[in-house]
């Protein structure tokens, strides 16, 4: 299956209710042969409006420091999120939005066979690294999970919020830069 197939199934996905409020689907985007792959929440406002992953002021940090160690979405990075349609209000996806949509991401990590996967940020650190991950106090660890390389760090989102921990961010790409 190619992820241009992937992506015609989710157009129809039912699974769960955010398809009934949501503009676009965000199904993600990036290279298909990527080193990274980069897992965030879900699709805010301006991602559900322009249907791509990280295009409000997170995703411009995101890109930006990205860019400063060598990686972009264009070349050797592929973006998604944990759920393909907007939570309305922003809010976090629900325990069941997520369990009707990991098919698809799993599927998206499969036909991209990256070398690393990021989780940005609570959400997905915890769905993929155990409910009880600090990522303040975890990030930039390895982990190797079913013979894939995970590891997480802040979501930008975080960094915007608090931008004294921009240089730790940075510090945590920076290093998985080096590792692919
Ligand atoms: N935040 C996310 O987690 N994902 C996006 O695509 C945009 C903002």
């Amino acid at each position: 299956m190619t992820l241009n197939e992937l992506k015609l199934e989710c157009e129809s996905c039912k699974g769960c209710e955010l398809y009934k409020t949501r503009n676009n689907l965000v199904f993600g985007e990036g290279s298909e042969k990527a080193d990274i792959f980069i897992i965030g929440e879900g699709p805010g406002e301006n991602e559900d409006n322009e249907g791509r992953p990280f295009v409000g002021r997170s995703g411009k940090l995101l890109d930006e420091v990205l860019n400063k160690h060598g990686l972009s979405r264009t070349n050797n990075v592929y973006i998604a999120n944990m759920v393909k349609c907007r939570p309305p209000e922003n809010r976090d996806p629900k325990t069941d939005e997520k369990e009707a949509c990991i098919k698809y991401l799993l599927k998206q990590i499969e036909i991209v066979n990256p070398k690393l996967i990021i989780c940005l940020g609570r959400v997905s650190a915890s769905y993929f690294l155990g409910k009880d991950f600090k990522v303040t106090k975890q990030h930039g660890e390895i982990y190797e999970i079913d013979g894939r390389k995970f590891t997480a760090t802040f979501h930008p989102a975080a960094i915007l919020r608090n931008i004294n921990n921009k240089p730790i961010f940075e510090a945590d790409i920076e290093k998985f830069s080096k590792l692919v």
